[in-house]
């Protein structure tokens, strides 16, 4: 049976799929033959993006309701998105953090359990590991997690291995390093509001919306002096959401991976070739170091290749630049002004 017959018969509860990478990943799942129920309280996702698959408006924070959508519908695997992702705001309101990204999973769990779905693909974060003591960051690199949001994130990795144990449950934790780019067709992409994050914000500036971008810090331990970051294409990061359902269904095990895509590029490195590819100016501005930032982080993503059989395919930054610019023009000048 080949995978697309198998996905045929496969309905996947998506939290989060009105979001930025839980839209990605809902429309590679029905590029592929399955079908999704999407379930978003809309809090941070948009309507507009939940475009495959039906559409559930509700909370993880209402167990009735979950219990309700359990009942109604033979979900084979929950891939988990939604939760909130400001990892600053985590530091200011952790409560706000940990009910949500905690509680609420645990609601989520419970309902999963009590109705015997048995696999779960969690979008875990790179944040678990706080500093990094190694380059490139393996999965058995020490956690230490220095903001609340990469705390949660670690945190439900541990309720899932400890589910893992008693009920069986097989799940895919994924650390995803910095998510970025947009769907190649155009179709879905970054949007938050507010936005925090470098590459909408630096075009942002090259549409004239923005007078500028902040570098946070030019004296980091750095070959420019700026921050490094691995940035994963989402469309990439769908992709290994799908191969980590087919590993749970295939291969019966668990598994935590990390996603990234090998290679880092410093804010600079960022602007300059937003610079090149939008070919608009970027005015930029230096200011103080931003709390919680270290120098460089890069994420080696072996054992997924290995494992998951995943690597990949947007791995240079002017394509990611590229399809992420696509989509803020069209944001900017069809959806945010209809
Ligand atoms: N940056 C700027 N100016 C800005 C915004 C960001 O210089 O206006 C810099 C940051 O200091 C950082 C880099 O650009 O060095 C990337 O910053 P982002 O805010 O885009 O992303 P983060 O690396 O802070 O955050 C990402 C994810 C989080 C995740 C975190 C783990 O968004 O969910 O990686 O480190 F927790």
């Amino acid at each position: 049976m080949g995978m697309d017959e198998r996905a045929g018969q496969d309905l996947i509860l998506v939290t989060g799929g009105a979001g930025y990478v839980g839209s990605h990943a809902n429309k590679l799942l029905h590029r592929h033959g399955y079908d999704t129920v999407v379930l978003d309280n809309l809090a941070y996702g948009h309507k507009e993006c939940s475009k495959w698959g039906s559409f559930v408006l509700g909370d993880l924070a209402d167990r009735d309701a979950l219990l309700d959508l359990f009942e109604k519908n033979r979900f084979t695997a929950v891939m988990h998105f939604a939760a909130y992702t400001y990892v600053g705001e985590s530091t200011d309101f952790p409560e706000k953090y940990y009910q949500n990204n905690v509680a609420n999973t645990l609601n989520l769990l419970n309902a999963m359990i009590e109705h015997g779905v048995r696999r779960m693909v969690f979008s875990s974060t790179c944040a678990v590991y706080g500093n990094p003591v190694k380059i490139p960051i393996p999965e058995d690199h020490p956690l230490d997690p220095i903001s609340p949001y990469g705390r949660g994130k670690q945190m439900v990795e541990t309720i899932l291995e400890d589910l893992s144990e008693a009920h069986g449950l097989r799940y895919a934790s994924l650390r995803y390093f910095n998510a970025a780019g947009a769907d190649p067709e155009g179709e879905i992409g970054e949007w938050h509001d507010p936005e925090t994050h470098l590459i909408p914000l630096v075009l942002d500036a090259a549409l004239g919306r923005r007078e500028d971008v902040k570098i946070f810090g030019t004296d980091y331990d750095t070959p420019d002096g700026t921050c490094i970051r691995d940035y994963i294409h989402v469309t990439d990061l769908a992709a290994a959401h799908l191969a980590a359902l087919e590993y749970l269904e295939t291969k019966h095990k668990s598994g935590i991976f990390n996603l990234g895509n090998g290679n880092g590029f410093s804010v600079r490195q960022v602007i300059d070739e937003a610079r090149r590819v939008t070919g608009r100016e970027i005015r930029t501005r230096q200011v103080e170091r931003r709390p919680g930032d270290p120098d460089a982080l890069i994420g080696s993503s072996e054992k997924a290749s290995r494992t998951l059989g995943w690597t990949p395919r947007f791995t240079d930054l002017p394509e990611i630049i590229g399809t992420a610019w696509e989509w803020h023009k069209k944001l900017n000048s069809e959806i945010l002004r209809a």
